[in-house]
């Protein structure tokens, strides 16, 4: 039997989230490389609903386009002056479908670690037992400030009562309102109609809907979840890096269960969205971010930061920075090697210290190992980059691309003012200043010639340690030349 799918599912992300003391609305801020509203859309996408609803009003504009960049089938609901929870929902279910029917899910845009299989869960449970509401509940050791949980003498759930309106007996209760619900839509658009504002706040209140459900003698119950994570929101950002720390010890568990050795999972952070091949070790220090997918027995870390970039098998990656490069099988980077947009590593290739690439395509084998700029260049398969070589790609109003072929080989401390095509099978001498194309087979010497002037030192820094090692070193070679001691008799 296939799971039952709710109708929609509501994300309630119109509050002002004041404690974050930020310019950024609370649920744009991030955690795993997504933003806590994301969190919240995939959630509700994890159960197949067929509409999924997101309740705007504070910073609306930049609240909606984000929502609609991350899934352009969300319903954008707008809600009005009128305050609370209640008013969130009404807002919400004005946007669907006027026939909706069956089941309608609500959650929060600030509660991230909610997975979409405990929705799924939430739901099966909900029409399993013929449910009209069903709340998630959790036991907390400190409830102070939630919605409490107040049961019958039969244990049944009878209302909740937010923390501001509780008697003393009341904030004795430890279970409280998670705020993610499922509910019957006629149920729940026949209770709303009677949710009032008589309460400390003056809002209308969501969680009035249980005693009015109650009372209309519709089946309440409570959905209790031990997993306290998932019903914890963020308010201010200690609670957003400690949910960040969680999220992120969570997706380091996943991984290492799928094969992946982690050394330090204290000290690794990896995006929700990162994949990684089995027997690939991660070292300590070592953040992969965004769309980064490694591949199978590699070697990441330590001190490596990978965002958007395509790691292949067994390639290894020591103490890098790399931001949209694709680095193939068997490569190696590093240590200290920055690879920036455009970067792509051939099979076996490397990438070594000090390097910096760009748009840099560099082919299978070829190897750029030290102390080199490589920008807007192709590079041929085992060609070999001295080092120090700088391709001078900008001329300070237009960017130039170069090419080195096929087994081509550049001299260490070469500068290759681009644009320049040295051709498959070509060399260039160490310290060459090349301007000019080179041709297959050819060497180029772009440098000026050697010239040694004898007696220098003794001539021009006469009473230095050098000029005193210089003669020294003559009276031991009898058959070096003569010192020059004037202008003169210079040999
Ligand atoms: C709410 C519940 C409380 C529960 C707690 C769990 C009510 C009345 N109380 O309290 O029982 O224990 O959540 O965290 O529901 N929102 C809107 N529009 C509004 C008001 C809120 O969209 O007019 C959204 C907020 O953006 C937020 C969520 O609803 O994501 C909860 O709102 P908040 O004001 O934090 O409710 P609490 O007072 O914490
Ligand atoms: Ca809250």
């Amino acid at each position: 039997m296939s799971t039952p799918r709710p109708a929609a599912v509501l994300v309630l992300a119109a509050g002002e989230g004041t404690r974050m003391r930020s310019t950024t609305p609370k649920v744009l801020h991030h955690i795993g490389g997504v933003p806590l509203v994301g969190h919240a859309i995939r959630a509700a996408r994890g159960t197949g609903a067929q509409h999924v609803g997101v309740v705007v009003r504070h910073d609306r504009d930049r609240v909606a386009e984000l929502c609609t960049t991350l899934d352009d089938r969300l319903v954008i609901a707008d809600q009005d002056e009128v305050k609370g929870t209640a008013r969130a929902v009404e807002c919400g279910l004005g946007a669907l479908p006027a026939d909706l029917s069956g089941t309608v899910l609500v959650t929060y845009g600030d509660v991230p670690l909610l997975t979409g299989d405990t929705l799924v869960e939430l739901t099966a449970a909900h029409l399993e037992t013929g449910s009209a509401v069903s709340v998630v509940t959790a036991h907390l050791a400190d409830p102070t400030g939630y919605g409490r949980v107040v049961r019958d003498a039969n244990g049944r759930v009878e209302q909740i009562v937010e923390h501001k309106d509780a008697t003393e007996a009341q904030r004795r209760i430890t279970e409280i309102n998670s705020g993610i619900y499922a509910f019957d839509v006629s149920v729940l658009r026949e209770a709303l109609a009677s949710v009032g504002t008589d309460n400390a706040q003056g809002e209308r209140y969501l969680t009035d809907v249980v005693a009015l459900a109650r009372a209309a003698g519709r089946p309440v119950r409570a959905h209790v979840l031990d997993d306290l994570w998932q019903t914890e929101g963020v308010n201010d950002r200690v609670q957003l890096a400690a949910l960040g720390r969680e999220l992120n010890r969570r997706i380091c568990e996943g991984h290492m269960r799928a094969g992946v050795t982690i050394v330090d999972p204290a000290t690794t952070w990896i995006d929700v969205d990162v994949t990684i091949g089995q027997d690939t070790t991660v070292l300590p220090g070592t953040q992969l971010l965004g769309a980064t997918s490694v591949g199978a027995g590699a070697l990441i870390g330590p001190q490596v930061t990978l965002t958007d970039t395509e790691v292949g098998d067994g390639a290894e990656v020591s103490r890098a920075v790399a931001n949209l490069a694709v680095i193939g099988p068997g490569a190696t980077v590093g240590p200290y090697s920055y690879l920036r947009p455009g970067t792509r590593l051939g099979a076996r290739g490397k990438i070594g210290g000090f390097v910096e690439t760009k748009n840099a395509d560099i082919g299978e084998g070829a190897k750029v190992p030290h102390l080199t700029y490589a920008g807007d260049v192709t590079i041929g398969e085992g060609a070999n980059i001295g080092a120090g070589t700088i391709f001078a790609n900008y001329d300070g109003v237009a960017k130039h691309h170069s090419t080195v072929g096929r087994h081509s080989f550049v001299g260490s401390s070469t500068v290759v003012v681009s644009p320049v095509d040295v051709a498959d099978g070509a060399y260039v001498a160490a310290g060459s200043a090349l301007t000019q194309d080179v041709e297959p087979g050819q060497i180029a010497v772009a440098r000026g010639r050697q010239r040694n002037i004898d007696g220098w030192v003794e001539r021009s820094r006469a009473g230095t340690a050098a000029a005193t090692a210089a003669r020294e070193a003559r009276a031991r070679h009898t058959d070096g030349p003569e010192p020059a001691t004037s202008e003169g008799n210079a040999s």
